[in-house]
């Protein structure tokens, strides 16, 4: 960035037609506030040689808290606007915040996250090389509606800005606007700020109105055309929100695209900007992938899949259904469909987790599977460790969170429960049915669970008082009758006694 350049953000405002409590800029679009999208179009230009956003000063007043927590972390500081008395009341609290050093200053909205910095550069560029005291970036709009018209003289120079409020009639089909973003001789701008008036529907002061000021006062004026009009275009309203998230959205995937990744139904998934995919990787319909996710190479990520900072290395396959938050699933691995993995479950090379399966801050081995409707909490599974059908992990013992530790090579039969803490040694059985509150020594068979019990004839004799029962409350008569029935044919089975058996 040049040294004498300072970037000022506009966020105080309420964002009144959104008609929430939320300030505007802290809407999402793309994955992201409105403000922060703004800032990372700003960071090449703030960044320069330095790694910092430190020429960035944002005005906040709705909110300000709020804003400011989102906008601290990329190095700008945020300058208090209260009341907020319109975007040229905003500006001139900014500047009384600049260092002397800052002779030049870049002005843009915090509710324009479209914008690119290859644009942002450009203006720069054209306010440096003219020497004019303002260049401003407009665009053509077939739908000017609520933008700032740019008014040019007969010989094309920019004379003023008015506001839709303020159109005469004849200037109704003007359809070059006002992106709000502008390059300012400082020293220029703060000569007419102190001048501009609040008549105006609003009664606010519109830095707009500057423009008009300086070509009075003998300065001229610059303005930037930007080649894709969509990129200046401000979120006011919440079907422009949606508008300009699709537009974000699609950019990412079209970003991935160009990068050798295939998208089925791009237009249904939701892709975050820092998200990063290898090539012949595929993602179906209506994944979404969010925050920090890193995808490998040949991964297949199944429908309606959700990750959340998650970190796939090559040749995984998600099936469709899972949700994968702040997890690591290593080569090949295989999750789903209908997964839950959460909060740290590191899920080594070649392992396999199925279908109705949560894993939770637990390191699943090598190999090892867990393929149907169990629950593993605070666990580590051993290499090639088999953990059986619906096997749960008792973590939980209403105070603590304990762990459970399985060896390498074991077989956990199926319905078996592990009340934490509690270690099952190297290639260890555990018998199907299990609940095992002791640990298991390497090598051991563990069976936890009553021995069965057989009654032969049992069931028939159950169904015989069932229906004497059920004809008694029908017919009191036929019912004793056929109680006593049944008791002379179940003495009639019965065997003769044994004698005891001679030794
Ligand atoms: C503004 C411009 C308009 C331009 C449009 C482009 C003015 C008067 N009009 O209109 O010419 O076409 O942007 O999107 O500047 N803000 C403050 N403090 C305030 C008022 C606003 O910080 O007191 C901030 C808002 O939070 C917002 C930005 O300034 O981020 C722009 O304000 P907004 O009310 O959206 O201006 P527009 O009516 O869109
Ligand atoms: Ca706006």
């Amino acid at each position: 960035m040049p040294a004498d350049l300072a970037i000022v953000v506009l966020a105080a405002g309420k964002g009144t037609r959104l008609k929430s409590e939320r300030a505007k800029v802290l809407h999402q679009a793309g994955g992201l506030p409105l403000i922060a999208q703004v800032l990372r179009a700003t960071a090449p230009l703030a960044r320069g040689r330095r790694a910092s956003a430190a020429g960035v000063w944002v005005v906040v007043g709705h909110q300000a808290d709020a804003v400011r927590a989102v906008v601290e972390p990329f190095g700008a500081r945020a300058v208090l606007q209260r009341p907020q008395l319109g975007t040229g009341h905003a500006v001139a609290q900014a500047l009384k915040a600049l260092p002397r050093s800052r002779a030049r200053v870049l002005v843009l909205p915090g509710d324009a996250p479209l914008l690119r910095p290859e644009t942002l550069q450009a203006l720069v560029r054209v306010q440096a090389e003219s020497g004019a005291a303002a260049a401003v970036l407009t665009a053509q709009l077939e739908e000017p509606r609520g933008y700032g018209r740019i008014l040019r003289s007969a010989s094309g120079d920019v004379e003023a800005i008015v506001e839709q409020g303020a159109l005469r009639p004849e200037q109704s089909g003007l359809r070059e606007v006002n992106s709000g973003i502008y390059v300012f001789h400082r020293a220029k701008l703060a000569g007419v700020l102190g001048r501009l008036g609040r008549d105006n529907v609003h009664r606010e002061y519109y830095l707009t109105d500057a423009i008009q000021l300086l070509r009075q006062g003998g300065e001229s004026v610059a303005a930037h055309l930007a080649r894709e009009a969509d990129e200046i275009l401000g979120v006011n309203t919440p079907a422009e929100l949606a508008r300009v998230d699709t537009v974000l959205r699609r950019r990412k995937a079209e970003a991935l695209m160009s990068g050798g990744v295939t998208l089925y139904q791009p237009e249904t998934q939701a892709i975050d900007p820092d998200v990063s995919i290898g090539p012949d990787t595929i993602l179906e319909r209506g994944v979404e992938l969010r925050g920090a996710t890193r995808l490998g190479r040949r991964c297949h990520i199944g429908a309606s899949s959700i990750l959340v900072n998650a970190v796939l290395a090559d040749d995984v396959s998600v099936k469709p259904h899972c949700l994968v938050l702040n997890s690591k699933l290593g080569a090949g691995v295989s999750v789903g469909p209908f997964a839950h993995l959460r909060d740290g479950a590191d899920i080594r090379a070649g392992a396999r987790i199925g279908n109705y399966v949560e894993v939770k801050k637990s390191v699943v081995g090598e190999g090892a599977k867990a393929q149907h409707l169990t629950y593993l909490g605070d666990a580590r599974v051993g290499r090639k460790t088999n953990v059986g059908a619906g096997t749960i992990t008792c973590n939980y013992d209403g105070v603590n969170k304990n762990p459970t530790v399985i060896g390498d090579e074991v077989f956990i039969g199926s319905g078996t429960e592990l009340v934490a803490p509690v270690k099952v040694g190297r290639g260890a059985y555990v018998a199907a049915g299990s609940t095992i509150t002791e640990n298991v020594p390497a090598g051991a068979l563990a069976i936890a669970r009553g021995r069965q019990v057989n009654k032969p004839g049992w069931a028939r004799t159950r169904r015989q008082k069932l229906a004497a029962a059920k004809a008694q409350k029908e017919e009191p008569a036929a019912g004793v009758r056929l109680a006593a029935k049944n008791k002379a044919a179940r003495r009639a089975r019965r065997k003769p006694r044994r004698r005891p058996r001679r030794r």
